[in-house]
């Protein structure tokens, strides 16, 4: 069958589409949807850069993702928790806009500390923090930690330095490209409903 006799999405669809592609992107490390670009507000001006997606929730229209809380952006989020997050793959391009919430020391945050590997953890365990100044290229981890996996007790060290965010997302939009026609739909979340309209791509 050609591509341009498949039957047009539905808005529903459409949304169940989304979640689907960032629930396999947070289970899938080589899913296109495993990491999306989180966009901030720094004193700068708008900041950008990729987060490991890791935690989908649908029920509760949250994204979530791990984070050193020595890093720029968790200040960033501190003082405007207003942040965006955009996917791409398979043609498909996500973005989700939302409010911010952190987590560090409380119990989701220690639920997801729990489930992270050790490799993940060894992130946390660099000494000073994220964007330091260093006086040479290096990665700010303890020397006996720089080639190897730390053990589980050594991993602890980490958590002091551990945040999770979640961001409540407000509004889901999605872009298809496809040389039969582009196709956007766009999703806003009120009294924990979504409501969906297609617009111009
Ligand atoms: C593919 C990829 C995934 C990344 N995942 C994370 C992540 O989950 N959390 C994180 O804090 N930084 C992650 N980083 C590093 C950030 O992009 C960024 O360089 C770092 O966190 C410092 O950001 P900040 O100074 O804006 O806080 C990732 C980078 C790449 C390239």
């Amino acid at each position: 069958m050609d591509s341009r006799d498949l039957p047009e999405p539905s808005l529903p669809g459409v949304l169940d589409r989304c979640w689907a592609l960032l629930a396999e992107g947070q289970r899938l490390r080589h899913s296109p949807f495993h990491q999306g670009v989180l966009g901030t507000l720094s004193r700068r001006g708008p900041a950008t850069r990729y987060v490991v997606l890791r935690q989908v929730d649908r029920e509760q229209g949250v994204l979530g993702f791990h984070t050193d809380r020595r890093s720029e952006k968790w200040g960033e989020i501190e003082r405007d928790p207003r942040v965006s997050l955009c996917f791409f793959g398979q043609g498909q391009q996500i973005r989700a806009e939302g409010l911010a919430r952190r987590h560090a020391g409380d119990a989701p945050a220690e639920l997801a500390w729990k489930r992270t590997g050790l490799m993940s953890r060894r992130c946390y365990l660099a000494t000073p923090g994220p964007g330091t100044v260093l006086p040479g290229p290096g990665s700010g981890l303890p020397a006996p930690l720089a080639t190897r996996r730390p053990e589980e007790a050594e991993s602890a060290a980490g958590w002091v330095h551990f945040g999770l965010v979640q961001v409540v997302l407000a509004r889901l939009e999605w872009l298809n490209l496809a040389f039969e026609g582009h196709r956007r739909a766009r999703f806003v979340r009120e009294g924990g409903r979504w409501r969906g309209e297609w617009c111009v791509p």
